[in-house]
């Protein structure tokens, strides 16, 4: 793991923003991992800002997202569809045909759930997978388990990350209990892996997923047996 450590929320999003667009430089036709939540928003900020100084161009690229709430239909505004329309991919020349979020209003979740794998089968595997990580160490919406899943599959949220995602929402009932999620091994096939994280409720996370024994108590810690990962976290979520 190589782990930069920046100053704050804004440096982390500038460092991110910079790994990720020299990814799109080297290869144009990279297929990348996507992440949400609060923590990718600035890298995205940064990423909308290079595409409009001509910089970086997305017309090929391609990309698969983490998650997404189970039962939220695209124009939810708490969807991450809504989500990647209203952060990223509104603002830039990216192919909507070429952006892939698991479809959080299927009806059938088991065939869902394939239908994802093969696309992400199909692509080629990621290239650049970007991660956010839950204060109890998820990655996507992997949550503390007895084992490690595997493929794209339904998750029950556990009640902190429910809580943890409440600010998002008018109340905290509204939040959705389950959602459709890409598996700690679809995760660990990318070939490199972007973890960020800011602030002091990460700390605990991101000291066990650097320090810490692997175990899928703590999801992130499989990824200490990823060769290429690069961790960029600020000083408060490094202050363990
Ligand atoms: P956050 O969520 O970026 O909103 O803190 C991260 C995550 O839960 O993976």
């Amino acid at each position: 793991m190589k782990v930069y450590k920046v100053k704050n929320y804004e440096e982390m999003s500038k460092k991110a923003a910079n790994i990720i667009a020299s990814q799109i430089i080297l290869n144009p036709n990279s297929v990348l991992g996507l992440a949400t939540g609060s923590t990718p928003e600035g890298t995205y900020k940064n990423l909308v800002q290079m595409y409009n100084s001509a910089d970086i161009d997305f017309s090929q690229i391609k990309t698969v997202n983490l998650d997404e709430y189970k039962g939220l239909s695209k124009d939810s505004d708490q969807s991450y569809y809504y989500y990647m329309n209203k952060h990223l991919f509104s603002h830039v020349n990216i192919k909507i045909s070429n952006t892939n979020i698991p479809d959080g209003s299927a009806q059938n979740g088991q065939e869902e759930c394939e239908r994802y794998d093969n696309i992400i089968d199909e692509l080629g595997g990621i290239d650049l997978q970007i991660l956010g990580i839950g204060n109890n160490g998820h990655i996507g919406f992997n949550e503390p388990d007895e084992v490690f899943s595997k493929g794209t599959h339904e998750v029950k949220l556990t009640q902190s990350t429910i809580d943890a995602n409440a600010r998002f929402f008018k109340t905290k009932d509204e939040v959705p209990k389950f959602a459709y999620s890409m598996g700690a091994k679809s995760i660990m096939k990318a070939r490199k892996i972007l973890l960020l994280a800011s602030g002091k409720s990460k700390a605990d996370a991101i000291f066990k997923t650097i320090n810490g024994p692997i175990t899928p108590q703590m999801p992130a810690s499989i990824l200490q047996l990823h060769n290429d990962v690069i961790i960029v976290a600020d000083e408060e979520a490094l202050s363990l």
